[in-house]
């Protein structure tokens, strides 16, 4: 059924093709802001910020690392939790350039960096269970809602069991307007790419750590847009990540 081509028809219709560059003037005035801030926030956990941690070897990172959806009763610790969120979202030292402007972790087209995390703690020591937001410039979680979330976060995951019990539960939300500013349709690609180096870099620390983790695309978007308070146009979620201690 033509109605049901969506899919085919965008990847043809964003294609690049020479003599029909868009072409259009970036207007600098009207450029999306780079964070997401929150502006009823619960309170405001800083996080660690010293992110060293030794390695035996990358290259046994990179051949360890799997899919790894059990996971023991325990707590992750805050440091980890921070070593997380610090190399997929986080920010890269230096180079800070005007608007507060850091490269990250992650490549990003145009560097512009269209995604947001949030947080569902199960149990993470150090702080309450609750949904927080990363709060990227100011290296904080804001606590949006307090509370036991995981039965949501499994439901919003297409009832999957790793996602009831992992320790915490990353929601990775795309910022559409940061992309479509500079790439307009052809952003949609891009954003994808973008935050599945999110979820690579997910993975790698997670095994540096010693954590379990897998990332989650099953999702009902519009289930976890609404509890997270997202319009599910112009934010929306694409992406989760589970982790927690191996079981
Ligand atoms: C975009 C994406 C979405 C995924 N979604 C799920 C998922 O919803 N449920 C799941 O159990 N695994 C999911 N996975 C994990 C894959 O099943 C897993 O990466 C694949 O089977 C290869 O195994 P490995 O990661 O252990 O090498 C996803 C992985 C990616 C990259």
């Amino acid at each position: 059924m033509k109605d049901n081509r969506y899919g085919d028809e965008f990847q043809q219709r964003s294609k690049y093709r020479r003599g029909h560059l868009p072409g259009h003037r970036l207007d600098f005035h009207s450029k999306p802001s780079t964070y997401k801030q929150h502006e009823s926030v619960i309170k405001s956990v800083d996080l660690p910020s010293n992110h060293e941690f030794r390695i035996d070897s990358f290259i046994k990172v990179l051949k360890d690392r799997r899919s790894r959806r059990a996971f023991s009763p325990d707590a992750i610790t805050l440091q980890d939790l921070s070593t997380l969120l610090k190399f997929t979202t986080g920010t890269r030292s230096g180079n800070i350039s005007r608007d507060n402007f850091h490269f990250r972790h992650v490549p990003s087209a145009g560097g512009l960096f269209p995604h947001e995390t949030y947080v569902i703690a199960n149990r993470v020591e150090g702080i309450s269970r609750g949904l927080y937001h990363y709060n990227i410039p100011k290296e904080s979680l804001d606590l949006l809602k307090t509370g036991d979330h995981e039965k949501t976060l499994a439901r919003i995951c297409l009832d999957q069991d790793m996602a009831y019990l992992c320790a915490a539960g990353f929601l990775w939300v795309a910022i559409i307007p940061r992309s479509k500013w500079k790439y307009l349709q052809r952003c949609y690609r891009y954003i994808y790419m973008d935050i599945g180096h999110v979820g690579q870099n997910f993975y790698l620390v997670s095994e540096a750590l010693k954590l379990a983790c897998c990332t989650i695309g099953a999702i009902y978007d519009d289930e976890g847009n609404e509890f997270i308070g997202l319009d599910g146009i112009d934010e929306t979620l694409v992406y989760a990540g589970v982790v927690g201690k191996p079981s």
